[in-house]
């Protein structure tokens, strides 16, 4: 399963990357954390790492070079990727968790972001899954990327929503695009919810949306006084939530846990 994490700017699309990555690794799985996020850079602390991998636009030569061979019909050379293909300074990898970032905005006046779309879409059509390989996809905020296609390469959909309305409207709008590109897998998590009240009228919203939800976390400072150091603890109230949300998206995809 390919699952992009989506969501509005702030909602939690990061911690909750890394949380369903952590959870997945204790279930057995082996997971790839594709960073697609073209302007934050700290996921990888989120997962324990201590330096973020290469970017892949490295690979193909920047994105000046990309822009070139953007007309081309692809830009990566291999017709298939596995993760284990995927070269050592453009992965960082432990323990069965791997992270690969596509590309970051890194200078002013340095040209808009398409080149990133372009490779995270090409990438992702290419990644090649075994049956026990989870690819999470943490996704820029917002919507732009199913302007640029993103989305066609991935399988599934997680919305991350918070209580703001803005929030829950950003979340319609990503719902709608993904059905639209036939993407059957699309949920929602409700996140950073501080009452079982508020989940309530939130969960109700949601699905007056015909927003699936698989689950909630809720606000839990923890999490957010972790942040504060870049990481997120690794016990606590939001690990016991996401490992509840990933049985509910594992369920649903009818993917059973490895070994
Ligand atoms: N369940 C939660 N409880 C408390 N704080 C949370 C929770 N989820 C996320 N946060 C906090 O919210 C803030 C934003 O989270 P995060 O960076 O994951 O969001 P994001 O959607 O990835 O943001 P961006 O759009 O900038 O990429 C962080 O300080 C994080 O610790
Ligand atoms: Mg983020």
């Amino acid at each position: 399963m390919k699952i992009a994490v989506c969501g509005k700017g702030g909602s939690g699309k990061s911690t909750v990357v890394a949380l369903l990555a952590n959870e997945a690794l204790k279930k057995g799985f082996q997971v790839l954390v594709v960073d697609s996020d073209e302007s934050n850079t700290g996921l990888y602390c989120l997962l324990g790492f201590d330096r973020l991998p290469v970017p892949l636009m490295e690979l193909v030569g920047g994105k000046g070079s990309l822009k070139r061979k953007m007309g081309q019909p692809g830009v990566l050379q291999e017709s298939q990727i596995a993760i284990n293909d995927i070269p050592e300074p453009h992965l960082v990898k432990r323990d069965g968790l791997g992270l690969v970032a596509i590309g970051k905005i890194l200078q002013s006046l340095e040209g808009c972001a398409c080149p990133m779309g372009v490779l995270s879409r090409e990438f992702l059509k290419k990644l090649t899954l075994k049956a026990n390989e989870l690819a999470i996809v943490d996704m820029e905020a917002g919507v732009e990327h199913f302007g640029r296609g993103v989305d066609t390469s991935i399988d599934s959909v997680l919305i991350v929503v918070e209580p703001p309305l803005e929030s829950i409207s950003v979340g319609q709008k990503i719902h709608d695009l993904a059905s639209g590109i036939g993407i059957k897998s699309i949920w929602a998590v409700m996140n950073k919810v501080p009452s079982e009240e508020i989940a309530t009228r939130l969960r109700a919203e949601l699905e007056e949306r015909h927003i699936e939800v698989v689950g909630c976390i809720y606000f839990d400072t923890d999490i957010f006084s972790s942040s504060l150091e870049g990481k997120i603890p690794p016990q606590g109230v939001a690990v016991r939530e996401t490992k509840d949300v990933l049985d509910s998206i594992l369920l649903r995809a009818d993917i059973p846990a490895p070994g």
